[in-house]
């Protein structure tokens, strides 16, 4: 969702905050905007991207000093006025701003009264009025005051005309500093400093931090804490499109080198800590995951892995419906799945959770994001940095971390707990193998850019996948595409088949195989076109679909992963012929940091 970046040294801040901006782009925005400290302090914002803003700036523009933001509107409509940095009424004084104050209307109300005057529609335009408010010479003071203040979350960047310094802090929404040499960045994420520095400091919780060309100090309530830089070990090439068109084929190719990645890891170490809790503890009770959107599809394979290794029943749950429902007990242990770390919903999911004694697990991507900070233990996907709006590579790692988590307590027959993982070992080349076949993909996606609707259908373990499978179409392409448990199209989607919407059917060699044959046989009789995913070898369906991707042989166990990257591709391909903006679909943000 929105993007703080902050640059204070020896350089001009200018192309530095807009090339990091421009690596924050992936996260979803509307407007954007930079103010610059050089003499005087410049604001420059509208409701546009990045490289328009980039041609809309005055030629003389200069300031080693400045912040900058990419925002996507929550209060206000995308607009130039609503558009971040927002100022004070001197304007002197300059703020960028993630997150949500919950007591803007009665701040604004109490500071209209008291004199300042507002433009926006924004709750952030408060921020730069109450530092204005308080200040008596010590930014960084005026800022506590200022936050002092505030109800609900926030990551800000704070930048006064006069003043060699920038201001930072967060409170549940995620900023972090990069150290560099003769000068430090605020960003709030790894990949718009990647550039400039790789050692960060990962801001926490009620974090102050007052930020020179020279040194970071941050202090706590009042008390000066002592903040290590970290060394992070995402590149800027992973950062980047390398020779690919967009960023989601590229995340896409990368799968196989995320699966050979996790079980590199997970080679050497025979047990986590999280894998012991997990085996230790369910015997007893249920597990229970939760997450959202691509990661709950994978939170539902999940449930079908655990079931069948640990024998112990899995309940799945989104996380944004967690709140008004869901019973938890003493035993029951729960799993959190979540790319980014940052989803609100997962993170509201993960304090209910500890609230009433159940340890969460967390299988997140990103480290030291807000959900590593209050889980009971973190398993990190080996993904890298995802990039594309569309998860894909990030499922992919998200499943493999489930694998291995019950492969290794599986309470199965030693020789089927062998044969699984000399499997899995296998699966990078067979994910591959889906590669290799791309054009025949892209050929297949080019017949289904040309609906308008779109059924995905599955059984089993490929349920979840047909939701995922109609998730990535829908969100890239904008066809409408639903995702269905394949029994149930009968009872109700089947009205909708008129011989133009295209189903698209899932078939795995398990004990689903029959029924789904019966399925397609159902679909077809109603003139739909069939377009079935199978494995190699199978020629029955062959007979009864119109066409077929062949897929190749895997344990079902690991169907979901190789069925995924085909309908990701098929996604990929149809929103390419269809002309849509691929990585950054329009309304959607990467990481979503409100309920
Ligand atoms: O970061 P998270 O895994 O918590 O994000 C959850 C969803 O927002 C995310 O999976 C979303 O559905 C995907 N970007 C869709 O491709």
């Amino acid at each position: 969702m929105c993007g703080i970046v902050g640059y204070i040294g020896e350089r001009q801040a200018r192309p530095i905050l807009l090339n990091c901006l421009a690596r924050l782009e992936y996260r979803g925005y509307d407007s954007c905007g930079i103010a610059v400290a050089g003499g005087n302090l410049q604001v420059h914002k509208d409701a546009v991207r990045v490289e328009a803003l980039k041609e809309q700036l005055p030629r003389r523009l200069e300031g080693k000093i400045g912040i900058g933001h990419t925002r996507w509107a929550t209060h206000g409509e995308p607009s130039k006025v609503n558009a971040h940095p927002h100022g004070d009424c001197t304007g002197k004084i300059a703020v960028v701003h993630n997150g949500v104050i919950h007591n803007y209307q009665q701040l604004r109300q109490k500071l209209i009264k008291e004199g300042h005057t507002f433009t926006s529609a924004t709750d952030t335009e408060v921020i730069p009025h109450l530092v204005e408010k308080h200040f008596d010479g010590d930014l960084e003071k005026a800022v506590a005051k200022a936050l002092a203040e505030m109800e609900g979350s926030y990551a800000i960047a704070v930048l006064m005309d006069g003043k060699a310094e920038l201001i930072a802090a967060r409170k549940d929404s995620p900023l972090i500093i990069g150290i560099g040499d003769g000068e430090n960045l605020i960003a709030s994420d790894v990949p718009a400093v990647l550039d400039y520095t790789s050692r960060v400091i990962y801001l926490e919780d009620d974090d102050i931090a007052v930020i020179t060309g020279e040194g970071v100090r941050v202090k706590k309530n009042g008390e000066t804490v002592d903040r290590k830089p970290q060394r992070v070990t995402w590149s800027v090439e992973d950062a980047q499109k390398g020779g690919y068109e967009h960023f989601m084929l590229k995340e896409i190719h990368e799968q196989p080198k995320v699966i050979r990645d996790t079980i590199r890891a997970n080679l050497y170490t025979d047990e986590t800590a999280a894998d012991r809790d997990i085996s230790e503890k369910v015997g007893a009770g249920e597990i229970l995951m939760l997450a959202c959107g691509t990661s709950y599809h994978a939170a539902m394979v999940g449930k079908y892995v655990l079931e069948q290794l640990f024998k112990v029943p899995v309940r799945t749950e989104l996380a944004s419906e967690f709140g008004y429902s869901g019973q938890t007990s003493s035993q029951t242990q729960a799993i959190v799945i979540t790319q980014s770390g940052e989803t609100a919903d997962a993170l509201k999911a993960i304090k209910r959770l500890r609230s009433e004694g159940c340890p969460v697990t967390v299988i997140t991507n990103v480290v030291s994001s807000s959900a590593t900070r209050i889980a009971d233990h973190v398993v990190y996907t080996m993904a890298g940095p995802e990039i594309s709006v569309a998860a894909t590579k990030s499922y992919t790692a998200q499943l493999m971390a489930l694998y291995w988590m019950s492969l290794f307590s599986a309470r199965i027959d030693l020789r089927r707990k062998d044969s699984l993982i000399m499997e899995l070992r296998q699966l990078p080349g067979k994910v591959q193998r889906v590669l290799d076949d791309e054009e025949t993909i892209a050929q297949h996606a080019a017949q289904i850019a040309k609906h308008d609707n779109v059924f995905f259908i599955g059984r089993g373990i490929n349920y979840p996948v047909a939701l995922e499978g109609a998730l990535k179409l829908k969100e890239i392409s904008y066809i409408h595409a639903e995702g269905y448990a394949a029994g149930e199209l009968k009872h109700g989607p089947f009205a909708l088949l008129n011989g133009k919407a295209p189903v698209v059917a899932i078939v795995a060699p398990d004990n689903n195989y029959e029924a789904m044959l019966t399925n397609i046989k159902e679909v077809k009789a109603r003139s739909s076109p069939v377009l079935a995913l199978v494995e190699e070898g199978d020629e029955v369906v062959a007979e009864v679909a119109d066409s077929v991707i062949v897929v190749p042989k895997v344990d079902p166990l690991f169907s979901p992963v190789v069925n995924a990257v085909v309908l990701q591709l098929l996604a990929y391909y149809a929103a390419k012929e269809r002309g849509c903006p691929i990585d950054f679909p329009r309304n959607l943000a990467k990481s979503v940091t409100v309920e």
